[in-house]
């Protein structure tokens, strides 16, 4: 078996000094903003369900937050703040596409935009078609198996005998790298090193590269054999293996997809989950509503509150006119909270009538890592409330909130517990 060994051990102090909150809500993504943007969606949504403007500046916020404008900054840009506006763009994937052109991750340097989010069509469907077996619910339990289980309990062995841990940083935040990379073949100290050089695709491809020459020697039990052996058919119906190339852009697509956010969702869960202490006591008597409490997270406050879809025709769009070649800002966080499809929506409530939200995207982009990102919030937060008894936040530390514009999360979640 790939992935941790039971032996292995997480140097906290390694751990809290590559997962630094103050760094980790960056400006790129709009980490200077400090308020709750859902009044203002709110607003925003009652007076259209569409806006021209950039999601950021229409909140008030005038920060950096580079994700939303650049490298567009020549394009007209609008927003959509509705259920319904999100959905049809979703659903219409060849007006509104994922990128501004087609990609081709054999040309150019691997970074994680030259992969299947930026495809689509058939090419995109071939993609996806490709990896999508890894990542059905059916296959939680290799994950977790495999890679999750192990690696949440390492890091509560850290803080169990304590008393006290900040659940954000200790916790949350190296599970999703650690299970990617785990699924990759890398070993935990190597693990931290691909964090430590997340923003530098060449050092993690040179970490990854080995790997794939020996998992084209010797398969094993993990994703990067599944994608050596892969192949894809082309339009003639011919098939070919991956490319290193394509496999290099696919792994650091998974790196940047599933850490940051599987981090900053399982905070959210957890910060919603100690504020209201019984809901947490009926949860941890009862694990059945554990699933519906992650859901409904995801609902209330998705981490990544916005996505942009480019039109690639004239469109009127729900009384708005939006030439060709524009940005459409899709604002999920205010159509997960839109009262025409939930009732109460300001409301975290785990024992609403579940209805799908936009959490996790819709369309043919919905995340493809979405089963594995809920088993490792079910497992990790399961195996807090078996281990850590009395879990509740510390009444003499500062209170958690929830920060930042594009990707958001709760600051430090200091709790006690025994
Ligand atoms: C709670 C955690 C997560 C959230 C909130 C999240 C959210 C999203 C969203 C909203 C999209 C759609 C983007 C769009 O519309 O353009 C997406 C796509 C994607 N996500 Fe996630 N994600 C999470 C975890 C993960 C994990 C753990 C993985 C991988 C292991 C992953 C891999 C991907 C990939 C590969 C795509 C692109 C799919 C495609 O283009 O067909 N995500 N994610």
């Amino acid at each position: 078996m790939s992935g941790v060994s039971p032996t292995e051990t997480l140097d906290p102090a390694r751990v809290r000094e590559l997962f630094d909150l103050r760094s980790s809500y960056n400006a790129f993504m709009g980490g200077g903003y400090q308020e709750d943007p859902y009044p203002t969606w709110h607003r925003l949504r009652e007076e259209a369900a569409v806006h021209p403007g950039v999601v950021h500046t229409l909140t008030g916020y005038d920060g950096q937050a580079f994700f939303a404008g650049l490298p567009f900054e020549d394009r007209p840009h609008f927003s959509a703040f509705s259920y319904a506006a999100c959905d049809a763009a979703y659903r219409d994937a060849e007006v509104f596409a994922s990128a501004t052109e087609p990609v081709d991750p054999n040309v150019g340097s691997p970074n994680p935009l030259n992969s299947m989010l930026s495809m689509g069509g058939t090419r995109h469907r071939q993609y996806r078609a490709l990896v999508q077996p890894s990542f059905v619910p059916n296959k939680a339990q290799w994950w977790i198996r495999n890679w999750i289980e192990q690696t949440v309990h390492l890091l509560i062995d850290n803080v169990v005998d304590q008393g006290r841990a900040e659940l954000n940083v200790d916790f949350c935040a190296a599970i999703p790298v650690l299970t990617i990379t785990g699924s990759f073949g890398v070993p935990v100290d190597q693990a931290l090193d691909i964090r430590a050089a997340l923003s530098q695709p060449d050092k993690i491809v040179g970490m990854i590269k080995p790997i794939v020459a020996a998992r084209r020697e010797s398969p094993q039990d993990d994703l990067i054999s599944i994608l050596v052996e892969a192949e894809l058919a082309d339009e003639h119906g011919v098939t070919q293996r991956l490319t290193d190339a394509e496999i290099y852009s696919f792994v650091l697509l998974l790196l940047s997809a599933g850490s940051g956010t599987t981090w900053k969702q399982m905070g959210i869960t957890l910060t919603a989950l100690l504020q209201r202490p019984d809901v947490l006591r009926a949860v941890s008597e009862d694990r059945a509503l554990l699933a519906p409490a992650i859901e409904e997270a995801l609902r209330w406050t998705p981490t990544d509150p916005m996505f942009s879809r480019y039109t690639t025709r004239d469109v009127d769009f729900y009384g708005v006119h939006i030439p060709e070649g524009s940005v459409l800002h899709l604002c999920l966080g205010a159509a997960n909270r839109d009262p025409a499809r939930w009732d109460r929506p300001d409301d975290y409530d785990i024992t609403r009538t579940r209805r799908p939200s936009f959490a996790f995207g819709g369309g043919v982009h919905v995340c493809l890592g979405m089963h594995v990102a809920r088993a490792e919030m079910r497992v990790g937060i399961s195996a807090l409330l078996d281990r850590l008894p009395n879990l509740r936040l510390d009444p003499d530390a500062e209170a958690p909130r929830f920060v930042g514009m594009y990707e958001r999360g709760a600051t430090e979640i200091p709790v006690v517990f025994g």
